[in-house]
C-alpha cells in the first residue's frame, strides 16, 4: 500500500546516515566538482540517492556512467529549497489534494520545488556539466508515460528506495 510505503520512507529518512563505504564509492564514481554538488544533499537524500544507485547496479549489473550519475542526482533539484523529511511529508499529503497543493505552491517555495524537482534537477545537472543523457534521464524520472528503458530502471529503483 502506498501509505505504508510512504510511512516507511519517512521513518527511514529521519534515521538515515551515510557510511565510509558509501563515500569511498562516491569518490570512485564522482569528480571533485560532482561530489561537492552531492554534498548539498541532506543525509536522508544522500541515503536515498545512493540506495537508488546501488539498486540499479545490483539488479542490472550496470556500470553505465550516465545511469549511475542520473541515479545519484535525480533529486538534486530538491536542494534548491530546504526540504526536510517533515516538509516532504507535507508535500506528499498535499499532493493528494491537487487544488490546495496548486494554490499553496505559489506561497511556499519548497512546495514549488518539490513538485517541480525533475526540472530543477535537470538544470543543476546541466550547470554541473553532466552529459545531455544524464540531463534527460533526470528530467524524465517522474514521467510515467516514458518508453525509455533507462528511465524505467531509474523509476523502479526510485520506488524501491
Ligand atoms: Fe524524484
Ligand atoms: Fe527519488
Amino acid at each position: 500500500m502506498n501509505l505504508v510505503r510512504r510511512i516507511k520512507q519517512y521513518l527511514k529518512a529521519i534515521r538515515a546516515c551515510v557510511s565510509e563505504e558509501d563515500y569511498k564509492f562516491l569518490l570512485r564514481v564522482l569528480s571533485k566538482k560532482e561530489l561537492s554538488y552531492f554534498n548539498r544533499f541532506p543525509d536522508f537524500e544522500k541515503r536515498h540517492a545512493l540506495d537508488v544507485c546501488y539498486y540499479i547496479i545490483d539488479k542490472y549489473g550496470i556500470e553505465d556512467e550516465d545511469l549511475i550519475k542520473a541515479a545519484l542526482f535525480h533529486d538534486i533539484g530538491k536542494t534548491e529549497a530546504k526540504i526536510t523529511p517533515n516538509k516532504k511529508a507535507i508535500a506528499v499529503i498535499l499532493e493528494k489534494i491537487p487544488f490546495i497543493a496548486n494554490f499553496l505552491r505559489g506561497y511556499f517555495f519548497f512546495l514549488e520545488v518539490y513538485y517541480n524537482h525533475p526540472k530543477y534537477s535537470a538544470k543543476i545537472c546541466r550547470e554541473m556539466g553532466l552529459s545531455e543523457r544524464v540531463v534527460y534521464l533526470v528530467e524524465h524520472h517522474h514521467d510515467f508515460e516514458t518508453l525509455d528503458e533507462d528511465v524505467k530502471k531509474l523509476q523502479e529503483a526510485d520506488k524501491k528506495s
